[in-house]
């Protein structure tokens, strides 16, 4: 399938050749149909956001679980939103594991992400201990039902983003045929759980070192609507690559 989303999420890296040169390559190269979106870190947020051309939004990588409030250090959904973020990753596995993120914080931050007005890309994915144990499908419709909140009935899009933590950066990426498996269980789980009118609509992207290699068997094989991808999309070549795939 032709991607519909492509999101670069730089971590906490930037691309090596400059934002500008990066954000004028992606708004002059390709003639792909894909909605490209870039997660920046913080910092360069407003930036991004002026440098972007019409193909390129703006993401954040993560928004706190309270709009408002004392919490040193934290960036809220409003304050993405007002600085010109349409998009926001919630629940990535780097904060799920790294930073202590439960599924009730991520249901919090999927809430407050809806309410300000953002569109949520939701990441969802087992580790390698879990795949190996055959629960892959079990444990991601549990994050799936865990991520059933009321604002789910007024939010427009959401974006679900199947990321097995042990193909993030790992250089180990899902084939299409196992991402295939996961989009089914992950559309039965949103048929189970969630309001009906995301079980056929809601785009699901696939990421973990989604590379110009491997990206035509994901596209060909995966079932999935885009990428959001890592490493590979500090380098604007190769990001488009992806893009149009
Ligand atoms: P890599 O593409 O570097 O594996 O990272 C994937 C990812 O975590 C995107 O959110």
């Amino acid at each position: 399938m032709p991607a519909r989303y492509a999101i670069a999420n730089w971590k906490m890296n930037l691309p090596p050749e400059g934002i500008e040169t990066y954000l004028k390559a992606l708004g002059a190269g390709g003639n792909g149909a894909a909605r490209i979106v870039v997660a920046p870190p913080f910092l360069y947020l407003k930036d991004v956001v002026s440098l972007a051309r019409s193909r390129v939004a703006v993401g954040g990588q993560n928004c706190a679980d309270q709009p408002s409030g004392p919490l040193t250090g934290e960036v809220s959904a409003p304050m993405l939103r007002e600085c010109g973020a349409e998009f926001v990753i919630i629940g990535h596995s780097e904060r799920r594991t790294l930073f202590g993120e439960t599924d009730a914080m991520v249901a919090r931050k999927l809430g407050v992400a809806i309410e300000s007005g953002l569109t949520p890309i939701l990441c969802i994915g087992e580790d390698q201990k879990i795949r190996d144990a055959g629960e892959a499908g079990i444990f991601v419709s549990n994050q799936v039902k865990s991520a059933a909140v009321p604002p789910l009935q007024k939010v427009k899009t959401l974006l679900l983003a199947y990321e097995p933590v042990w193909a993030i950066g790992t250089g180990r990426n899902a084939t299409g045929a196992m991402v295939r498996e996961m989009v089914t269980e992950i559309r039965s789980a949103l048929e189970r759980f969630w309001p009906s009118r995301f079980v056929q609509s809601a785009p699901i992207l696939y990421g973990g070192s989604v590379t110009p290699d491997n990206v035509a068997d994901l596209a060909a094989n995966g079932q999935i609507d885009g990428y959001l991808v890592g490493g590979a999309s500090l380098d604007s070549r190769k990001f488009l690559a992806i893009t149009t795939a």
